[in-house]
C-alpha cells in the first residue's frame, strides 16, 4: 500500500501520533507525561490510560496540521499493539481502529519493539538489514539480529531490569528525580567517569544484559560512604554508574556484531538519547568500520512516526488487522 499513514503510539507514558508516507515522516508529536508521573517516582498505569484518551484528539489534529494534510488524504491506520501498558495500549489501538472503521480505511497494529528496529530509516533512508539492533529503553534491553525486514532474531535481553530502568532506579537512589536517564546524563558532565569502578554485570553471556547487581553495589557504596559520614561527589557517583550501564550495553553489541558477523548496527529506545552511549557507540563502530545508524534522541524515545515506518512495510506487504485484534501488552519480538 502506498499513501499516507496515520500512526497512534501509546504503549507507555507518551501519547504520540505521526503522519508517514513510506519511510518519511510529515509530522511526528508528542505530548509528554513527564511530569504528571514525576512525583510519583516513575510511571503509575492508571494516570497514563487518563492522560492519553485527554491527549489523542487534540494531538491527532496537531499531527494533521503541522503536516499539512486532512484526514481525508490518509490512506492507513496504525497503532502499537504490545508491549507496553494494557490500559495504555487500549486508549491508541481503540481510538485508531475507530478512526480507520468509521472512514473505511486499512488499520495496522504493530509491535512496538518493530517501531523501534524502523525508526533508523525515519533519518537514514540507505539503513538495510542485515544489521546488529541495540533496543533500550524503560522498559526493554534487547539485541536484535535483523536478518531482514520482518525477519528477527532477539539474541539477548536483559534477565532482570531494562537498562532505561536502571537509571531511572539509580536516579532514584542518588536523589536526583524522574525520569532518571537524562538527569545522570547531565549530572555526569562534571563528573569522572573512572571515579568508582562498579561491576558490568554477566562478562560470560554475551548478549544477555542484568542490572540489578549494579543497583546493590551502589546502594551499598552510597551506605558504606554514609557510615563514614562520607559525602561521595554526585557527579562522580553518577558518570561512574553511567559509564557502568554504557560499557555493557556497548561491549554486548559489539560481541553481538562479532558472532553475526554482520557490518551494520542499528539503535533505539530512549536510553540512546544518552550521549556517552552514543559517543561509545559512534567511536566503536569507526573503530571497527561498522555502518552505525542511531537516530537522532526525538526518534529514539517512542514515538508515532516509528509505529508508521513499521506499518507501512507491513501493508505495503499486504497485511492488516482484523477489526477483533486487540491489544497483547506480553507482545515479543520474532514470536507470533
Ligand atoms: O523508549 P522510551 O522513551 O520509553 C520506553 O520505556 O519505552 O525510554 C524511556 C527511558 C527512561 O528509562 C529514561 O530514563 C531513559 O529512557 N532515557 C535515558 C536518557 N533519556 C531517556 N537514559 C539515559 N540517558 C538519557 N539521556
Ligand atoms: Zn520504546
Amino acid at each position: 500500500m502506498s499513501g499516507l499513514i496515520l500512526a497512534f503510539e501509546t504503549s507507555c507514558d507518551e501519547t504520540a501520533v505521526a503522519v508517514v508516507e513510506g519511510t518519511r515522516a510529515l509530522s511526528n508529536v508528542l505530548s509528554s507525561q513527564v511530569d504528571l508521573h514525576a512525583r510519583f517516582g516513575g510511571v503509575v498505569p492508571e494516570v497514563a490510560a487518563r492522560a492519553h484518551v485527554e491527549a489523542i484528539r487534540g494531538l491527532t489534529h496537531r499531527a494533521l496540521l503541522s503536516a499539512g494534510v486532512h484526514l481525508n488524504d490518509v490512506a492507513g491506520v496504525a497503532a502499537t499493539e504490545g508491549p507496553g501498558l494494557v490500559g495504555a495500549l487500549l486508549v491508541g489501538h481503540s481510538f485508531a481502529k475507530a478512526l480507520a472503521w468509521s472512514r473505511g480505511l486499512p488499520f495496522l497494529g504493530v509491535d512496538h519493539m518493530e517501531g523501534h528496529l524502523f525508526s533508523p530509516l525515519l533519518e537514514f533512508p540507505d539503513y538495510q538489514p542485515p544489521a546488529v539492533v541495540l533496543l533500550a529503553s524503560g522498559g526493554h534491553t534487547q539485541l536484535v539480529h535483523m536478518r531482514d525486514w520482518g525477519d528477527y532474531q532477539v539474541l539477548g535481553e536483559t534477565v532482570d531490569d531494562a537498562a532505561g530502568e536502571a537509571f531511572d532506579k539509580l536516579a532514584r537512589v542518588m536523589g536526583m528525580g524522574f525520569p532518571g536517564g537524562p538527569a545522570i546524563d547531565r549530572a555526569s558532565d562534571q563528573g569522572d567517569p573512572a571515579a568508582i569502578r562498579f561491576p558490568r554485570a554477566m562478562p560470560h553471556r554475551r548478549h544477555h544484559f542484568s542490572f540489578s547487581g549494579l543497583k546493590t553495589s551502589v546502594i551499598t557504596y552510597l551506605e558504606k560512604a554514609a557510615r563514614r559520614d562520607e559525602l561521595p561527589d554526585r557527579a562522580d557517583v553518577a558518570a561512574s554508574v553511567q559509564e557502568a550501564i554504557v560499557d555493557v550495553l556497548v561491549q554486548k553489541t559489539l560481541n553481538a556484531v562479532e558472532d553475526t558477523g554482520v557490518k551494520v548496527v542499528g539503535a533505539g529506545g530512549g536510553v540512546l538519547a544518552n550521549r556517552r552511549l552514543r559517543q561509545k557507540l559512534a567511536e566503536a563502530a569507526s573503530q571497527r568500520g561498522l555502518s552505525m545508524y542511531l537516530p537522532s534522541p526525538k526518534l529514539c524515545v517512542d514515538n508515532g512516526a516509528m509505529i508508521g515506518a513499521a506499518a507501512a512495510y507491513r501493508l505495503g506487504q499486504g497485511e492488516v488487522t482484523s477489526w477483533g485484534a486487540g491489544v497483547d501488552p506480553g507482545m515479543r519480538l520474532g514470536f507470533p
